[in-house]
């Protein structure tokens, strides 16, 4: 990707692992090879113990070092380059125009197919939903509803589900007024809202790079420009990066994904939110912040969200149940903070109210108190799906690959070396052999990261997917170095 040779930005320790990571890749430090001792580093490198050990964790995390009691850290047998994470990204400066519709739903469409294997799709497997429960949560609902359940609900939606909405929030340390929420046609209809509050034709909004290719439709179908900002693929955009685009550019709303971002899986850590939140409101700058993932951390707890740290009403919390629990019920909502009211307006305007029934049916479920228990499978199935498939994309895709490893959500971001086949060329290929997956230029206005890739783990692991990452690993590794066309 553009920008790979770059130095990697970021704190001390993580510029030290990834010293250390080169040192690994360049067979500097070998397999079984010992690493300096903590007290070692930090005097060649005057660095205090803490940093040295938060890079050795980091490396460890990463799967290439290991500790072994009262002898140190070892580089482990199995590291190789393609442990290595993806650069942050450098993409083209200035607000672009965006027309991206036809290569979205070219990709979708071939996604669609039962018969294929779907690496490339955004949902997860429909096993991994309880969707029997959740159809008798309808059934019990639909004998409640009366004749005036379809109009005292408009427009806002089920207050029982807000309810159940807004105690979520709460549990998470987030207090939203039931008042704010309102219910979307999923998320997407709620961010397409929040756009359509915030901005105007031929306005800028800065989004992430790369960026959920719903935010570039949404940008597009409201004519709106899209500045991207540089991302890192473990902690999200670069906050000074940011600042100089809000100091030069002033663009109209900010646009990002801080849990488990698509197609990254980067989450920007808790102090982090808390700086973009002051950043934001120093500039006056609404937030539009897609969270369809917050729910489906792999380890600890779901995470806060920019929102959280919001005391100017200045952050448009967007979620949905699309991801966690029912895809096909259309259930998702905003929490718009000061722009709640003209939110309400504007989904009048467009829609008059959601699906009553749908609605009603999710209250019933999260009433019912298994959604935390559905919530725990669900994410202990994905996390074991995820180390499938990053040991496997480990094993098979040309050497120099490099992939990012989330602690959430359902998607990997492989960046395959400039040699391999390039990203449209691979996917065309994959579908012949029946496999789909979603090329990086699916993720930029400007259609960069021609050797990226993302790729879906919300599929049950099996032979056919450990063959499909084996099949696609010979393709990406086929192409002659003159096929390559750079952006
Ligand atoms: C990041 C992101 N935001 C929003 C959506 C849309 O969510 P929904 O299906 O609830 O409209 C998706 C779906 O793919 C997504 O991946």
């Amino acid at each position: 990707m553009p920008g790979d040779h770059l130095p990697s930005k970021g704190s001390r320790y993580e510029q030290l692992a990834d010293e250390i990571a080169r040192q690994i890749e360049d067979n500097v430090l070998r397999p079984g090879d010992r690493l300096p001792s903590v007290r070692q580093a930090c005097e060649a490198r005057q660095i205090s113990p803490a940093t040295v050990f938060q890079a050795y964790y980091l490396l460890e995390s990463r799967g290439l070092i290991r500790s072994e009691p009262r002898s140190g850290y070892f580089v482990n047998p199995r590291a190789t380059t393609r442990s290595l994470e993806p650069a942050l990204s450098v993409p083209p400066k200035g607000a672009h125009r965006v027309d991206i519709t036809t290569l979205v739903m070219d990709g979708l469409t071939l996604a669609a197919d039962r018969e294929i294997i779907p690496l490339g799709t955004a949902y997860p497997d429909p096993s991994l939903f309880p969707l029997d429960t959740i159809n008798r949560s309808l059934g019990v609902s639909a004998r409640q509803n009366d004749a005036w359940s379809a109009v005292n609900h408009l427009p806002t939606g089920n207050e029982r589900l807000r309810r159940e909405i807004g105690k979520r929030y709460l549990s998470h340390g987030t207090d939203i007024g039931v008042n704010e929420i309102v219910l979307t046609n999923g998320a997407m209809e709620g961010l397409n809202l929040c756009l359509e509050a915030v901005t105007k034709r031929g306005d800028s909004v800065v989004v992430e790079s790369p960026c959920f290719y719903g935010a570039l439709l949404a940008l597009e179908r409201r004519g709106v420009k899209a500045i991207e900002a540089p991302t890192h693929p473990r902690d999200g955009i670069d906050l000074s990066a940011l600042a100089n685009i809000l100091e030069t550019q002033r663009p109209q709303a900010v646009w990002l994904m801080t849990n488990f971002q698509n197609p990254l899986g980067c989450s920007m850590p808790r102090e982090k939110k808390r700086a973009l939140v002051d950043l934001l409101t120093r500039y006056e700058t609404p937030l539009i912040e897609d969270d369809v993932y917050g729910e489906l951390h792999h380890d600890g707890e779901t995470p806060s969200s920019a929102k959280t740290f919001d005391r100017h009403g200045l952050v448009l919390h967007c979620s949905s149940f699309s991801k966690t629990l029912a895809p096909g019920y259309r259930v998702g909502w905003v929490a718009a903070g000061r722009f709640a009211d003209d939110i309400r307006r504007l989904k009048f305007m467009a829609s008059m109210a959601g699906s009553i029934p749908a609605q009603a049916a999710l209250a019933e479920y999260l009433q019912s108190g298994s959604y935390e228990r559905h919530l725990r499978h669900m994410r202990a199935a994905l996390k074991a799906q995820k180390e499938a498939l990053v040991d496997s994309v480990t094993r098979h895709f040309p050497h120099g690959t490099r992939l990012t490893r989330p602690t959430g959500g359902y998607f990997i971001w492989v960046d395959m070396p400039w040699d391999s086949t390039d990203a449209l060329t691979l996917r065309d290929a994959a579908i012949v052999e029946k496999i789909s997956v979603s090329p990086g230029p699916m993720f930029s206005s400007q259609g960069e990261f021609r050797n990226c890739l993302r790729l879906n783990f919300g599929h049950p692991w099996g032979t056919n997917m450990e063959q499909a990452i084996a099949t696609l690993g010979e393709i990406a590794g086929r192409a002659p170095a003159a096929m390559i066309a750079s952006p």
